[in-house]
């Protein structure tokens, strides 16, 4: 199957910007750029923006247990610790979770991802992390391969040690996490990852669950500096983890320390904006070099499945500007993810793009709320049309 996409008004490739050109596709892979070959299907564009598929490379797709009920308690200014003490929180979402069956966790799923492929999504990251025990953690690892399997985006499966289970203490968790569930996770995971946050995983702790990771072949990640700097980017650094996310907290130091190792910095703008806290230092990262990845960090407590709006957050509240915000949203996700076939408009990439409503890319902070996606294509297929 060969398609070419004609008459784009202006094209973002992942790097830079080019007006007035075309994308030839063969077999799902990108051919070639700017040459109008024959094809035996063909896009009109109408002079739209076209750039390469959002990369969300950090979420929370499986779970059960909505948190709706939380938002007064946000709203009359309670923290995210207290609302976890008052009973909602990661423990909420924890026994729901626990008592639905797979079946229930991939119908809702499916919605999700139905919802984050109309917003442009193309690659989603799924963490575990609401199961706690083995036979849960395990439940929800293979509801996200058989996502895998069955949906036409790319899913990537990450093991997320989330949390301390009440019958418990951190240490012992920690041994049962590598004794009992490591073992089998390394098989349904790429990446492991671990909330290193007071009150969840230490500096120590979370060290020894990533060490033993690597042992299995994993690469890691990390839930970093969020509302407490406890120094978890050095360690990041240390470890040789891919990403530290969140960074709310990150100081100068720790920024230092992972430009040095090149850990990419995953900025998820809309827990700040949720939790009506402070936003990551953005700017002072690409200062001193970091590379930002921007995902929604899609969650119970963050519901927010629309990577458009991830960059007018990044724009408005981050400082960042918006080609930096596309990239960052693209190509740095792919990286971070470590999948070098995708993230941009480039000869032998995979042809994962959006075709938007919007004659340039500044329209995307530009106009709030609304979706602007009129296409989406998934290894040169429309997985997606706007009416
Ligand atoms: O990335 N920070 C920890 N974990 C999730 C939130 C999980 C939850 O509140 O259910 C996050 O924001
Ligand atoms: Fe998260």
């Amino acid at each position: 199957m060969n398609l070419l996409i004609k008459n784009i008004g202006e094209l973002f490739d992942g790097s830079r910007i080019i007006k007035n050109t075309c994308i030839y596709i063969e077999d799902g892979i990108i051919k070639s750029i700017g040459k109008k070959e024959k094809a035996d299907e063909i896009i009109d564009a109408e002079k739209k923006f076209v750039m390469p598929g959002f990369v969300d490379c950090h979420t929370h797709t499986v779970f059960a247990g909505y948190r709706e009920f939380e938002i007064e308690w946000k709203i009359e200014g309670l923290s995210y610790q207290e609302i976890a003490r008052r009973g909602g929180g990661i423990k909420y979402t924890v026994e729901e979770t626990k008592k639905a069956s797979k079946e229930r966790l991939k119908k809702e799923s499916k919605e999700r991802i139905k919802e984050m492929i109309t917003h442009g999504t193309t690659t989603l990251e799924i963490k575990s992390g609401y199961g706690l025990d083995e036979k849960n953690e395990i439940k929800i690892l293979e509801v996200i391969n058989e996502l895998k399997k069955e949906e036409k985006i790319d899913i990537v499966p990450t093991f997320l040690a989330h949390a301390i289970p009440e019958d418990m203490t951190a240490d012992e968790y920690v041994e049962y996490i590598i004794e009992e569930i490591l073992p089998k996770a390394s098989k349904l995971a790429k990446f492991c990852d671990v909330f290193c946050e007071k009150g969840y995983f230490d500096i120590k702790q979370s060290m020894k669950i990533l060490r033993e990771a690597k042992k299995y072949g994993m690469d890691v990640r990390i839930h970093a500096d969020e509302f407490s700097c406890m120094g978890c980017s050095k360690l990041a650094a240390e470890i040789g983890a891919v990403s530290a996310d969140h960074l709310l907290m990150a100081g100068e130091e720790e920024i230092k320390e992972m430009a040095k190792k090149k850990v990419i910095a995953t900025l998820l703008p809309a827990v700040p904006f949720v939790l009506n806290t402070n936003y990551p230092n953005a700017r002072k990262m690409l200062q001193n070099g970091l590379e930002i990845a921007l995902a929604t960090d899609f969650n119970p407590n963050c519901y927010i499945t629309n990577m458009q709006f991830i960059i007018q957050l990044s724009c408005y509240k981050m400082r960042m500007k918006p080609l930096e915000a596309l990239r960052s949203s693209t190509l740095i996700s792919a990286k971070s993810l470590k999948m070098n076939n995708i993230g941009s408009i480039q000869e032998g990439k995979q042809a994962d793009l959006i075709i938007m409503d919007i004659p340039s890319y500044l329209f995307i902070p530009y106009k709030v709320g609304t979706n602007l996606v009129r296409m989406v294509i998934k290894r040169g297929e429309i997985i997606y049309q706007s009416e």
